[in-house]
């Protein structure tokens, strides 16, 4: 083919893109999770560009699983379709992210915590709705998963779990159109060196949550799935209590695809964090 169609090669298992990772300069990264203080910057920290490669994790030989890579891929569809109003997606879909978690997982008890809805349109104003991630993270570091657990749950039952297994894990689905823009790409866990996380200051209005960042590394492997649709999920690991070999968390942000066309939809998205428990 002589055409310039043939540049883009949809066939392809992989691509290439930029992500951007943190430049460590031995001091602690901040985010502000709401609009920074007069004279705070919103974030503090360098950040650089990195092209990598990424795979189609639909057609990778091994299926990527939650506790191989971090990162797992499930159909699932869900009664809900507008995820705009708090209280139905609390007593809709909540419900269904339980069973979820407990019939992929074999976990006992799930507690949801909260959930982001996200709009890919660059400076889109609307109460609690965020634009995909522009940065490598992992939301919780070994430090302020456990005490998640302590935030979430009484003291005394807090105390039991902690004892016990758990892990946090976030359930992620496009809503409306599968994704055609701003698509999440996940690192596999077994390629994550314990030198590349940089814990990080997440600052809500009322407390401060920690966060990793991370370093580049070349060895990292990333994946993305193409065109999540809205009856399926995404599920990332984000942190297990166990450290027994299997995935512990897994880095992750979103890109923009260079394959996208200029029609491409902004993606749409909600989130849903839980504590789960076995
Ligand atoms: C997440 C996350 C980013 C995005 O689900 O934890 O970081 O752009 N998502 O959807
Ligand atoms: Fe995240």
């Amino acid at each position: 083919m002589s055409n310039a169609l043939s540049m883009i090669d949809d066939t392809s298992d992989s691509l290439d893109a930029d992500l951007n990772y943190l430049v460590p300069n031995g001091r602690r990264p901040v985010y502000y999770a709401f609009p920074a203080p007069p004279g705070i910057p919103h974030h503090s920290g360098e950040f650089e560009t990195k092209r990598v490669r990424i795979q189609d994790g639909r057609r990778q030989p091994e299926r990527p699983t939650l506790d191989s890579t971090g990162f797992e891929l499930v159909h699932e569809g869900s009664r809900l379709s507008d995820f705009s109003d708090d209280a139905t997606v609390r007593r809709v879909y909540y419900p269904e992210v339980d069973a979820l978690i407990k019939r992929v997982m074999g976990a006992v008890k799930v507690v949801i915590f909260d959930h982001t809805l996200r709009y890919g349109v660059r400076g889109h104003i609307e109460e609690g709705v965020r634009e995909p991630a522009t940065r490598v993270h992992n939301d919780q570091t070994f430090v302020s998963g456990p005490r998640r657990v302590r935030d979430h749950l009484p003291a005394e039952e807090a105390a039991q779990r902690l004892e016990g297994r758990f892990a946090i894990i976030n359930v992620w689905r496009p809503i409306g159109h599968p994704v055609e823009a701003s698509p999440l790409a996940m690192c596999d866990a077994r390629s994550i060196d314990p030198a590349d996380l940089v814990p990080s200051d997440l600052v809500y209005r009322d407390k401060v949550g920690e966060t990793y960042a991370f370093r580049y590394n070349p060895r990292h492997r990333w994946s993305y799935f193409p065109r999540v649709r809205p009856d399926e999920v995404v599920l990332l690991k984000i942190y297990d209590s166990l450290d027994d070999g299997r995935a512990r968390l897994t880095a992750h942000t979103a890109f923009e695809d260079p394959r996208a066309p200029a029609s491409a939809r902004p993606r749409r998205s909600i989130e849903v964090r839980s504590l789960v428990f076995f």
